[in-house]
């Protein structure tokens, strides 16, 4: 394991982490970072086959990290698991929430269990590891929580449960944030946006294709890296942001500004309009986003002189 960081060796020593999904993509990047860092990672997944392979490489690399089965949608195997760590470590001084799922579907074909599924992962689940986590050492000790959701700020078209489990999870990060600053716990949030992560992997070919192409929509014009994630992660974890909480650090290349989204709206007959004027003679019959012609601004020095960046006059 040749782990880079950008922070200083030794940032986490002594320090215990609990990285939930952290044997695969951007939990394995942090867990990977934390370790290097001189943290004890403890990896916890529904799936225990994704948890070895990353324990071994990160203990490979002279790093201390122990693999814990544990399904966070089931509040006992959640006691169950803080229960061993405390056997193990005292208590955990951090926690990244970063389990979770969801699968494509409109949302008119979500049936009540898919709902569900993914909204007990992504929020309910995330909820029980913050309760484990005060009940079993930061109330007393204090911590730093940081909870990954995702770029859903204009809703989540094509996965509306996890949009909406998302966003739950990014107010249960401020109620949670002023709630627990009395006992010292800091509670964060980090969106990532476009990623070239491991998860990425598991659509289907033609989305895989359809996300690359977004990519041309990011500012950065690229993808973002697991290791991006990481790192805001370990900054908010880090005493770097003693006095950040209740935040949710956007990571996305600054594509949550910008970008088309991925979902194209079927074509589909234009709304009746009101107008309350029959004779008006406003006509919003149909615009097509092609009838719209693009403003280029011309960047090269000296162009433009009177170009398109002035704003227009009234
Ligand atoms: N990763 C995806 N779903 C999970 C779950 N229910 N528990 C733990 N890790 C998970």
């Amino acid at each position: 394991m040749s782990q880079q960081s950008i922070f200083r060796d030794g940032l986490f020593a002594d320090k215990t982490i609990l990285v939930s999904g952290g044997g695969t993509g951007i939990g394995r990047a942090t867990a990977r970072e934390l370790a290097a860092l001189g943290a004890n990672v403890i990896l916890c997944s529904r799936a225990p086959e994704h948890l070895e392979p990353t324990r071994a490489e990160i203990e490979a690399a002279g790093g201390h990290a122990m693999a814990l089965p544990c399904n966070i949608r089931d509040p006992e195997a959640v006691e169950a698991l803080f229960a061993a760590i405390s056997e193990r470590y005292g208590a955990v001084d951090g926690l990244v929430n970063n389990a979770g799922g969801q699968f494509l579907s409109p949302a008119e074909a979500i049936t009540p269990k898919g709902w569900h599924a993914v909204v007990e992962t992504n929020l309910t689940g995330t909820f029980y590891m913050c309760k484990a986590a005060l009940a079993h050492g930061m109330r007393q000790r204090g911590g730093a929580i940081v909870n990954i959701v995702m770029e859903m700020w204009r809703g989540f078209p094509g996965m509306a449960h996890s949009g909406a489990a998302r966003a739950g999870v990014v107010n249960l990060t401020q109620s949670l944030a002023v709630e627990w600053a009395r006992y010292g716990v800091r509670v964060n949030a980090v969106a990532p946006g476009l990623i070239a992560s491991s998860g990425l992997k598991q659509y289907p070919p033609v989305i895989q294709a359809q996300f690359t192409s977004i990519a041309a929509d990011v500012p950065a014009q690229r993808m973002g890296t697991e290791g991006e994630i990481a790192a805001a992660v370990l900054y908010l974890l880090s005493p770097a942001a003693a006095f950040v909480s209740g935040t949710t650090l956007k990571v996305d290349g600054a594509g949550s500004l910008y970008r088309l989204q991925g979902y194209v709206v079927p074509e589909h007959a234009p709304w009746p309009a009101w107008s309350g004027d029959e004779d008006d003679g406003t006509d919003v019959s149909r615009s097509s986003r092609h009838d719209v012609g693009h403003v280029q601004a011309d960047h090269r020095e000296g162009a433009n002189p009177e170009g398109v960046n002035r704003p227009q006059e009234q």
